[in-house]
Formats: C-alpha cells, structure tokens, sequence
C-alpha cells in the first residue's frame, strides 16, 4: 500500500514546508544523501583510472549507478550518459548530429528553452526549424506533426511531458511516426522519468534526456541521456577518460558511454542518482505515478472551481498544474502563498516563454506534485488560494 507518511519520513526538509515545486527540482531522500556521504567518509578517489582498491571502488559504485538508472528506464547501460542536466544532453545531440545544409527539424511550441534554443540555434548552420503549435489544452498530436514531416525532416525534438501545462504527449506515437519518415526522434523526458513509467525499448526513441534532479530525485548537477546510436554524435567535449588511445598526430575515441563523458564525472552526484533511482524503483513508478496524478488533478479541479482563478492544460494531466488568479500577478501569488503559509511553488515563465505566450498570458503561478506530496497539502492550497481571491 502506498504510505505517503513513511516516505515523507525520508525527506526531512518536508516537516516544516510544503514543497509543490517540483517540476523545477525534487527533494532528495535520505538514502540517496547517505550513499553520498558513504562515498566521501568511505571510499572517495576518482573514477575509472586507477588500479588501486578504492579507484576500484568508486568505479563500481558509479557504474552500478549506471545500470540502475538504465533498468528504471528499459535501455542497455552503454548508451546511457551521465550529464550535468537535461540541458546538457539537449544540447550535446543539438551539436553531435553532423548537420547538412536544408536539415529540417520539427520541435513544438510547448518545448522548455532547453528544448528550443539549441535547434533555433542550428539555424545559422542552414538547419531549418519547424515549431509545431499545440491545441489549447497543451497537447501536439502525431497528427499535427505529421502535417510538417518532409523528405528532409532530419530530427523530431518533443518533450514526454509539458513544464508549463501538464499534458503528456504520446511519445510512443511520435517515435514510431519519426521513424516511419526515416527521421530520427527525440523525447524531452525531463517531467516524465520517474514520474511515470517510462520504456525506452518500447518508445524506440534516438534520444531521451533527463535531468537526475527531478522524478528520479537525485541531486543537483546530474542528468542522464540516452542515445541508441553512438557513433551518430561527435562527443560535446573530449579529453582525459573518453579517448582509447592518443599519439601526436590523433587519437582514438572510447565506446560509449566513456567517449561522452571526458573528465573526472560528477561522481558522488551519480551515485546518490544510482540510490535515489533504487527508492523510486522500491516505491513503484507506476504507483507514484497513480498518486501524483491524483492529487495534480484533484488540484486543478478544486482550483478551477474557485471564482476569480484560471486553470491551464488537460484534465487528464501529469503533476503540473499551471494557474491564475485573476486580477494578480502570478509573481504576488506566489510570494502570498510562501510568506502566509510557506507554500513553495514556481511563478512566471517557467523557461517556456513560446508555450506561455501562445495562452495570451503573462506567466503562470506552478504548483508541481511529487511522490510525497499529500491530500492534505492540496487543501491547504486550495484554501490559501481561496483567500487571496478576495485581494483581487
Ligand atoms: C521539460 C523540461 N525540459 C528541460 C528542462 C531543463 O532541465 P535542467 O535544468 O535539468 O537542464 C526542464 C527543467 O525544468 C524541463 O521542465
């Protein structure tokens, strides 16, 4: 059965706040911090590179990190790659695919900056872009990609799940429609990973991002993407750990995922990933999911319920939910909430700055659910919520 009392026991900070922001950075838990602290007071030295027992240690402990991470989402270890953020690996396909001139690439409207601008920027290498408008619940369907798909639509960038409206694409869908055109795709997988279940044999996708810091509740400075092809991507940065071999005049890179991952790696950062992952797998994504879903959606509804507040995105969301109140701005809301009640959730643009303007708004007041959230922090939102209608 699913105890949200013995899983906020895990995460201390929640005894004196209630944390809804959780579609920009999750809390981590205990067991995720105390493998951390195990790495430094036990076993601490770099990885890979050295033959004594602890360099041996590390090197175990990291890539054990790996292969966890690897089976939560359904893909072979090898092409899985530690990064800093979704950011980082967003870009490192934006910039290791060797682009022809009249490439094309069809991206959406909702996509966080991290998912735009690195293929706006492609536009100056002769790449040409297509952003995809959603409908006006947040949701791009295969069907209205599929109308921009053309002979040369090299790459279809979309993301699993909307930072700033909640919907959730079909992203088996548009895999197997990117596939079906000979292109390759990429799925945003920065809202979903941990938050529902995700299976990357299944979704056939070429590439899946995810930060670590957010449902997959590791620390800060980690993130994780897939790639199915190696070969197809020019490493972002090269050096010490992702070459095999090195002369004067050239060099030799490493399989992956070592060629992707040049320098000392952020190691107790991977392994405290690696522990989290293990908690979100011992919970169940899918019941995390169940649960999470149910009070995001129980949000909005109560909340689009309230006179005076807007509710944005579908029904039938993930665990964001974006709202108004009328007459207020979302910035003001927000700080209402933290200073009367210490509600902590996000306002403004959310990164997404197409995605808002296109609901002819400016900004969002964010609540985003996590695994730990409850039913009772809800009704403490809705009520906060309630008052501050009375100030408009
Ligand atoms: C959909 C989406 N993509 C990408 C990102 C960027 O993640 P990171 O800050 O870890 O690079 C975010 C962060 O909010 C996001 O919500």
């Amino acid at each position: 059965m699913y105890d949200v009392e013995n899983i906020r026991a895990d995460f201390p900070v929640l005894k004196d706040n209630i944390y809804l922001d959780n579609a920009a950075t999750t809390q981590t838990p205990v067991q995720a911090v105390r493998a951390m602290e195990e790495y430094f007071f036990k076993y601490a030295a770099n990885h890979g590179r050295g033959a004594h027992h602890l360099a041996r240690q590390t090197t175990d402990h990291f890539e054990n990190a790996r292969e966890t991470i690897a089976d939560l989402l359904n893909c072979p270890a090898e092409n899985t790659i530690f990064t800093k953020n979704a950011t980082e690996g967003l870009n490192l396909i934006a910039r290791g695919i060797e682009w022809q001139d009249g490439d094309h690439i069809i991206t959406t409207l909702i996509e966080h900056h991290s998912d735009l601008l690195p293929w706006m920027e492609l536009r100056e290498r002769g790449v040409e872009l297509t952003i995809v408008e959603p409908d006006n619940e947040g949701h791009v369907s295969v069907e209205a990609l599929e109308q921009h798909i053309r002979p040369s639509t090299r790459l279809v960038a979309v993301t699993h799940i909307s930072n700033s409206f909640g919907s959730i694409q079909d992203a088996n869908g548009i895999c197997k429609l990117a596939r079906d055109h000979g292109s390759l795709c990429l799925i945003d997988g920065s809202q979903s990973a941990g938050h529902m279940p995700v299976n990357l044999k299944q979704m056939d996708c070429d590439f899946f991002t995810t930060p670590g810091h957010k449902g997959l509740l590791g620390p800060q400075g980690t993130g994780v993407t897939y790639i199915k092809e190696p070969e197809l991507i020019k490493p972002l940065i090269i050096g010490g750990g992702a070459v095999r071999s090195v002369t004067t005049t050239g060099y030799e890179l490493e399989e992956a995922p070592a060629r992707f991952e040049a320098g000392t790696p952020n190691i107790p950062g991977g392994i405290g990933l690696g522990r989290a992952v293990k908690y979100v797998q011992e919970i169940g994504v899918s019941d995390i999911e169940k649960h999470e879903r149910r009070l995001a959606q129980n949000a909005a509804y109560r909340l689009a319920q309230i006179e005076g507040v807007e509710v944005y995105g579908p029904p039938d969301r993930g665990a964001v939910v974006p709202f108004n109140v009328l007459g207020l701005n979302p910035h003001d809301v927000a700080m209402i909430l933290d200073e009367t009640r210490q509600i902590c959730l996000r306002s403004g643009y959310h990164c997404a700055m197409p995605g808002i303007d296109f609901m002819k708004i400016e900004g969002t007041v964010r609540a985003s659910f996590a695994l730990y959230n409850t039913e009772e922090e809800v009704d403490a939102l809705v009520e906060a919520v309630e008052q501050i209608t009375t100030l408009a």
